[in-house]
Formats: C-alpha cells, structure tokens, sequence
C-alpha cells in the first residue's frame, strides 16, 4: 500500500497496516533549506509563485518519509483575495495595512476572481511531481479564524475585538461570515478541481469560544463550507484547536477526520466519538525540543492511547516550532513505523 493509499484510508477509517504521518507546518522555518529560500524570497512569493510554491511544499517530502504533502500556503490568502493585504513583520507575523471596517463591510471586500490562479496551477505542479504516491493536502482557515485577523490586523494575544464584534453587532457579523463563507467555498472547489486529495480547515482561533459561541458564531459556517465539498468525495479533516471538550459538536460538522491539539488524549477523544470517525494528532510539539529518548517515548503514548484501529492520522497537537532541530522529526517518523503495526 503506497503512502497516499495508506493517509487516504485512515482518514475513512479503512485498513492500514501502519499509521500514517504528517506535520502540521512541515514546510517551515524549523527546516534550513526553507530559510535559505526564504532568504531570497519574500512569504508572498513564495506562495505565489507556482515553482517555488512546489519547491518548498516538497522540501519536507524530500527529508522524510512523510506520506501527505500539504500546499505551501497560508490562512490569510482569503482576506488578500478580498482586497486586503498584509505584511509579515518580524516577530510579529501578519500584520494588514488596514483593518476591517466593520460598518463598511459591503464596499470594502471585493472578490478578485483572478488572485488565487497561481496558487491552482501551484496544485497542478505539486501533484504531478507528487505522482499519486504521496495525497496533498489543501487547506483553508475556518470564518472565524479569519476574520479574527481581518478585525484586529494582527495577531493578538485574545482577539478581543471580534469578540467583543460578536455581542454588540451581530447582524455585521454574520454578513462577514456570510462573505468569508462563499470565498472560502470558492477557494476550496477550486483546489479540488486543481487536484488535491484532502482538504484541512484550520480553526485554530476555536480556542479563544466558549461552546455555545463556537456553536452560534463558527461551526454553521464550517457545516456549510464541508456540505458544499460533499459532492468531491474526497476527505476532510476539521481541526479546532481548544475543541477537545466539544467533540460532540464539532463531530457534527460533518468532517471524516477531527485534528486534535494536545490538551485531550486520543483515547478520550475516541470514546467521545464512540470511534465514529477517524482522529488527527495529537503530540504536544513542545516534546520536539527534548531528546530523542523522549521524544519517542512521547510518539508511543499516543500510538498507545488512539490504541487498535485504522482511523488514526500521527500529526502534532499544532504546527511545529522554527526551534525544532529537523532530526527530532526523523525521530518521530522512525517510532511510528517501527511501532504503529503493532496496533492494527
Ligand atoms: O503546514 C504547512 O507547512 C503549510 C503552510 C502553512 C503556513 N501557514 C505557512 C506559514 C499553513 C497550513 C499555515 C496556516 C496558518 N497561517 C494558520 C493556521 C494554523 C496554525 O498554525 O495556527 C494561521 C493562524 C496562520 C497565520 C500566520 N501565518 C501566522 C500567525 C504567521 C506568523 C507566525 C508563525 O507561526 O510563523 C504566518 C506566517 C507563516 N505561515 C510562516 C509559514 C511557514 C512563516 C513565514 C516566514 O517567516 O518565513
């Protein structure tokens, strides 16, 4: 069973005889063939640039044996395709050159219908080089995530603008989403189309709701963007970082596959969902700055709490750090294909 047969499988739930692995940012900083690029290039460039869009998203592929690619991209491509840009600053990170007027909305998000064309025919390239033996990875973030930037035009340690938009004007609120939602729907088709074989939404700002706003303000807009990528029949895997005491809710989504960060064991998570669907994750990516002993001590615990069963992805609670040494990755990979047979 080559690589993509294995990931493709276990995001059904199908037969596998070891677990499949990716990185969430597997393609970054922490790689030093990445900063070397990223010496000559800007961010944008790179993920605008259909060659060099290719050539970092297979960086990792060509270090390890990872069995899925996920597109060089970013989250904050949806807001550009509406009209706003950003600049990445160091120590920083995204930083727009002007926030969302929220009482404007209407006159200042106009879809570019050309703006994301490279990023597609990055895909085609990607994909023929990938040659079927590998899946790619498409991605989009989730309304929320995004617009959590587009409100604060930065990152912010509690985002408290939006959520405070969440209360006190509700009705501009969901306009936006509304917006968000369409784009996002667009986008995604149109990576498909491109050719990749899964798609992930990230909602990574998931952590900063509480249940019932999560279930009123982000996951409608999420069931709707994965009711519109029905049709495709291809996987696709919901990450809500902080989601782990909402399972229930998030399964109702309607995603193949639940990303779970690192504050919820597997093994809950799978009681959760009384193994309904397949789970991703879930090592906590601090454990990649210790030594290699236990480094895979930490990967055989969480083989061990997912236990036997085919629907488990191996991936990191969140993205990997820039500190990480990229041997501790080839630690991580060597554990799961010595030990993960052991559970199917
Ligand atoms: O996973 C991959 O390798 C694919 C590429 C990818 C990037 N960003 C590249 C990137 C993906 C999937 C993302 C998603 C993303 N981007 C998220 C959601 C997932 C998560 O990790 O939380 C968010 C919130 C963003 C927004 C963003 N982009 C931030 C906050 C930053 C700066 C801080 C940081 O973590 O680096 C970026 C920049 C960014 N996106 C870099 C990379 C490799 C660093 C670019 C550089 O300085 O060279």
């Amino acid at each position: 069973m080559n690589s993509k047969k294995i990931f493709i499988n276990a995001c059904y739930g199908n037969k596998v005889d070891r677990t499949p692995i990716w990185i969430m940012r597997q393609a970054g900083r922490y790689l030093p063939e990445y900063r070397e690029i990223r010496k000559k290039h800007t961010f944008h460039q790179m993920m605008h640039t259909p060659e060099l869009m290719e050539k970092v998203t297979m960086l990792p592929l060509n270090r390890y044996q990872l069995d899925a690619a996920i597109m060089f991209s970013d989250i904050l491509v949806i807001p550009e395709a509406l009209g706003m840009d950003f600049k990445l600053v160091p120590s920083i990170g995204p930083v727009f050159n002007n926030t969302l007027d929220i009482n404007d909305l209407i006159k200042n998000l106009n879809y570019n219908d050309k703006y994301f064309l490279n990023i597609y025919d990055g895909i085609k390239n990607i994909k023929n080089t990938l040659n079927n033996e590998k899946a790619l990875i498409g991605f989009s973030g989730s309304p929320w995530t995004i617009a959590c930037y587009m409100i604060e035009g930065k990152p912010s340690k509690d985002y408290r603008n939006i959520r405070s938009l969440i209360y006190e004007n509700q009705k501009s609120y969901h306009l936006l989403m509304d917006k968000l939602t369409n784009t996002i729907i667009t986008y995604l088709k149109g990576q498909i189309i491109a050719g990749v074989d899964a798609i992930q939404i990230f909602d990574t700002n998931g952590s900063f709701l509480s249940k019932s706003n999560f279930e009123k303000f982000s996951l409608p807009y999420i069931k709707r963007i994965i009711d519109a990528l029905n049709q495709f029949n291809i996987p696709i895997i919901l990450f809500v970082k902080g989601g782990g005491h909402w399972l229930e809710l998030i399964e109702q989504s309607g995603a193949n596959v639940l990303g779970i960060d690192w504050t919820i064991s597997l093994k809950y998570a799978k009681e959760q969902i009384k193994n309904r669907i397949s789970l991703q994750g879930n090592l906590d990516p601090a454990v990649l700055l210790s030594s290699n002993e236990i480094i895979t001590d930490e990967v055989k615990k969480v083989l061990k709490s997912y236990g036997k069963g085919y629907g488990h992805i191996f991936n990191l609670g969140h993205g990997i750090t820039p500190d990480v040494s990229p041997d501790a990755v080839q630690t991580i990979i060597n554990t799961i294909f010595k030990e993960s047979p052991n559970y199917k």
